[in-house]
Parts: structure tokens; C-alpha cells; sequence
């Protein structure tokens, strides 16, 4: 039972896509999406990419939507009301969601930073420095990680059409705008072309580990689309039964593709301009770029929008992670909207906490030879998210079966579903096997 009667479901199909790209859009596009391909062999990732987009990314977005819309409850009883055995698969969404979101939340309080910084000191001369001193003091990431989650809490404890939706409607096309603009400064510095053309121009004789590289295409597929982690059967359950389940994953998978290559042309001319690398991995954002904002004209307005933009993607990412842990404490254990939101931010906060300072005092504490916050991203992105896709696709496969599955993604046969049978193929053999082969590789 929902809490809020007034407020379980989207306006329609436009809100519901708005709020899905917010979810898929975020730190995972305009931070790890440039690195990744920074770090793996410029367009042969991206090629590659694309390719485990269409044969991975939209049959599980699908078949994610069409369980939370048949069943119209949190991840885990939704999972439930198709077998009751197979709730834990929906844990894998509650588990995964909050473990992202503890140092997705970390990482949120040091974009605030920066924009504050850029704001009030102007330029930051040495970005390598600056980030190392800034991120392991104690109380400064600690105080902007809460402000972050504050921000996210208030816009959950608004609900789905008044508050998710409503935020997301407003702050997706001002991301576009930005990135769009952003774009086209970066394209505009000297020498942008060489840039684009190690994003756009594969070149296959120079790549070492194309294996690697596959591994990382998926992985980061996944967690482009927020695939894996109950964000989509959570979203899905606010769906009305007559929505369009394959043009809305459409939209949703477009949308994403669009931010992440525009962030592409945001980041890569910008860094190969100065005659810097691309390939200094997560440190891009925080490390290289403000190398180039350092030196481009008009740098510090540059360094602020960017920052925004940053932030915004940030917020309505960490939004949807919320929102599976809150509608499942909500449903399950009876409490109100607002109350679920409360308990668990202040949960979020001290586990956040001691992800930032396991980057500062508790740096000697490690588990498995990593810190907390390494931990964490390792749990959830390496070990979570694989596993929580794999359960949902035996889960819709074979548990649920494609007949079912196919008839709710359908709407009960009114919608033709041409690509039915790719659809199976993927859900039963072909996610599965590669998601396993992730895994297990990843482990090894
Ligand atoms: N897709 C988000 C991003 O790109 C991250 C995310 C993963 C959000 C899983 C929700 C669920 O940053």
C-alpha cells in the first residue's frame, strides 16, 4: 500500500521519461563515461559501448519497467508478487542503491565545493593538491556530503508527480542547455579536433585488452542506465497501466546516449587542448579540468557552470537511489513518506561519513586491502549491480517467462513488441552469460 495515495503515480509518460533520464544521467555520464574512455582506448570503447547498449541496456530497462508496473510495489515485493522466492532479488536493489549512495553522496558534497570555490577564490591553481588536501580533512567533506543528502531528501519527501517529477522536469533540460553550452566552449579551444577525433575514430591496431575493455563497456552500461539496483521496478511502479513501456526505454536509453557523448565533447577536446591526457581516471573532474579552467579565458564562469551541471546530474541520480530504499521502508514497514526519508538520510549520513574519512584519518582502516569509500564503489558496482541484473533477467526469463513478461511490456498485446524475440534471446541467454562472465572476470 502506498503511503501517500494522493501521490504513488507519474502525470504521464513525459514525467516518468524525465525522471528516468534524470536517474540514468549523472555522475556515471559526465565523470566516469569520459574517464572510461580516457582509460580504454578512446572509440574502441566507445564502439563497443553502443554495441552492449542495444543487446544489454534496453531489454533489461524493459524488463525492469515491466515488473514494476505489473507489480506496482518497491523492488523487493514486487519481485515478490511474481515469485515469492525470489524477493531477494528486489534486496539486491534495496542493498545496492543505499551502498551507491553513501559515497555517491560523498562525491555530490565535493562538487558543491568546487562550485563554492570557483564562486568565492576564483581559480584553483593547483588542482592535484587542492583535491588530495580537500578530500581527506575530516569535518569540510563530511558537513557538504550532509548538505547534499539534504537537498536529495527534500525533494524525495515531496513524492513522485509533486516532487521527484516536478524537480526532474525542471532540472533535466537546464542540464541539457548547460552541457550543450559547455560543449561548445570546449569545442571551440584550440586543436578541440584531436579530441574528438580519439572519442570518434577507432583505432583498433592500437588496442591491447580488448577484453578489458568489453568488461568495462558493460559495467558501465549498467550503471549508466541505473540498471540493476531496483531503480527502474521502483520507478516502473508509478507507471499507469496503459504507459509505453518500449518507446519510454527508448527515450530513456536516447537521452542517456546524448548526455554521455556531449560530456564526451565537453571533456576530451578541453583536455587533449592543453596537451593533457585523458587517462588520469577518476581524478578527470576534479584533478584535470580545473587544469583547463585554469588557463581558458572566462574560466572561472566556465568552472561554475560546469560544476553546476555537474551537480545537477548528481542530484537527480541520487534522487532515484532514495527513492528505492524509501518506498521500500515505506511500503514494508508501514512508515510515513517523510519518516522513511528521515531515518534513512541520517543512516546515510554517518555511513557517508565514514566513507569521506576513510580518504583522510581513517585511511589505514581497509577491508579486503581497500578503504571504505574504494570498498563501497567496489561492492556496489562490481559485485551488486552485476548480480542484481543477473537475478532480473532469470527472474523475467525464466521464472516470470516471456509470454508473461511480453504481455505486460505489450500492455496485454494492444502495443505491438516487434523485437519480442531479441528481447527473449537477451533476457534468457545472452545477459546472463555476460553478465556472469563480468562477474566472474571482474573477481579473478
Ligand atoms: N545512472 C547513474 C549515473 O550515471 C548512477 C545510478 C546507478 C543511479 C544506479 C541509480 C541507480 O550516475
Amino acid at each position: 500500500m502506498k503511503t501517500n495515495a494522493s501521490d504513488n503515480q507519474w502525470s504521464g509518460k513525459l514525467g516518468f521519461v524525465m525522471a528516468a533520464a534524470g536517474s540514468a544521467i549523472g555522475l556515471g555520464n559526465i565523470w566516469k563515461f569520459p574517464y572510461m574512455v580516457g582509460t580504454n582506448g578512446g572509440a574502441v570503447f566507445f564502439s563497443v559501448y553502443i554495441v552492449f547498449l542495444f543487446v544489454l541496456g534496453i531489454p533489461v530497462l524493459m524488463a525492469e519497467m515491466a515488473i514494476g508496473r505489473y507489480a506496482g510495489m518497491n523492488a523487493v515485493d514486487s519481485c515478490g508478487r511474481i515469485s515469492e522466492k525470489w524477493k531477494f532479488a528486489g534486496w539486491f536493489g534495496i542493498i545496492g542503491a543505499f551502498t551507491i549512495l553513501s559515497y555517491y553522496s560523498v562525491v555530490g558534497g565535493w562538487v558543491i565545493k568546487y562550485i563554492l570555490h570557483y564562486i568565492v577564490n576564483g581559480r584553483i591553481s593547483d588542482p592535484s593538491a587542492y583535491f588530495a588536501g580537500f578530500s581527506s580533512q575530516t569535518a569540510e567533506p563530511i558537513i557538504l556530503h550532509l548538505i547534499f543528502l539534504f537537498i536529495c531528501a527534500a525533494i524525495v519527501m515531496g513524492g513522485i508527480s509533486s516532487g521527484i517529477e516536478k524537480v526532474s522536469k525542471i532540472l533535466l533540460p537546464l542540464l541539457f542547455i548547460l552541457l550543450i553550452v559547455m560543449a561548445g566552449v570546449s569545442l571551440s579551444l584550440p586543436n578541440a579536433s584531436e579530441g574528438i577525433r580519439y572519442f570518434l575514430v577507432p583505432d583498433f591496431s592500437d588496442v591491447e585488452n580488448i577484453g578489458a575493455i568489453c568488461l568495462n563497456a558493460m559495467g558501465q552500461v549498467f550503471f549508466s542506465l541505473s540498471l540493476g539496483m531496483g531503480t527502474l521496478i521502483t520507478y516502473g511502479s508509478y507507471l499507469p497501466k496503459d504507459s509505453r513501456i518500449i518507446s519510454s526505454a527508448g527515450s530513456i536509453v536516447a537521452l542517456d546516449s546524448l548526455a554521455a557523448v556531449l560530456s564526451a565533447f565537453v571533456v576530451l577536446p578541453a583536455v587533449f587542448s592543453f596537451g593533457m591526457t585523458p587517462e588520469a581516471g577518476p581524478g578527470l573532474l576534479f584533478q584535470t579540468l580545473p587544469v583547463v579552467f585554469d588557463k581558458i579565458s572566462l574560466g572561472r564562469i566556465a568552472a561554475v557552470m560546469f560544476f553546476v551541471l555537474v551537480l545537477l546530474a548528481a542530484v537527480t541520480s541520487a534522487i532515484s537511489l532514495m527513492e528505492v530504499v524509501v518506498a521500500f521502508m515505506a511500503e514494508r514497514f508501514k512508515m510515513k513518506r517523510s519518516d522513511a526519508v528521515i531515518v534513512l538520510s541520517l543512516i546515510l549520513g554517518g555511513v557517508g561519513a565514514l566513507s569521506s574519512m576513510s580518504l583522510g584519518v581513517l585511511s589505514d582502516f581497509t577491508i579486503f586491502g581497500m578503504g571504505f569509500f574504494d570498498f563501497l564503489s567496489f561492492l556496489s558496482d562490481k559485485i551488486i549491480m552485476p548480480l542484481g541484473g543477473f537475478f532480473i533477467c532469470i527472474l523475467v526469463g525464466y521464472v516470470w517467462g516471456i509470454p508473461a513478461a511480453a504481455n505486460e511490456i505489450s500492455n496485454g498485446g494492444k502495443l505491438k513488441f516487434r523485437s519480442r524475440k531479441l528481447f527473449a534471446a537477451v533476457v534468457r541467454y545472452i545477459a546472463p552469460a555476460l553478465i556472469l562472465f563480468i562477474f566472474v572476470s571482474a573477481l579473478v
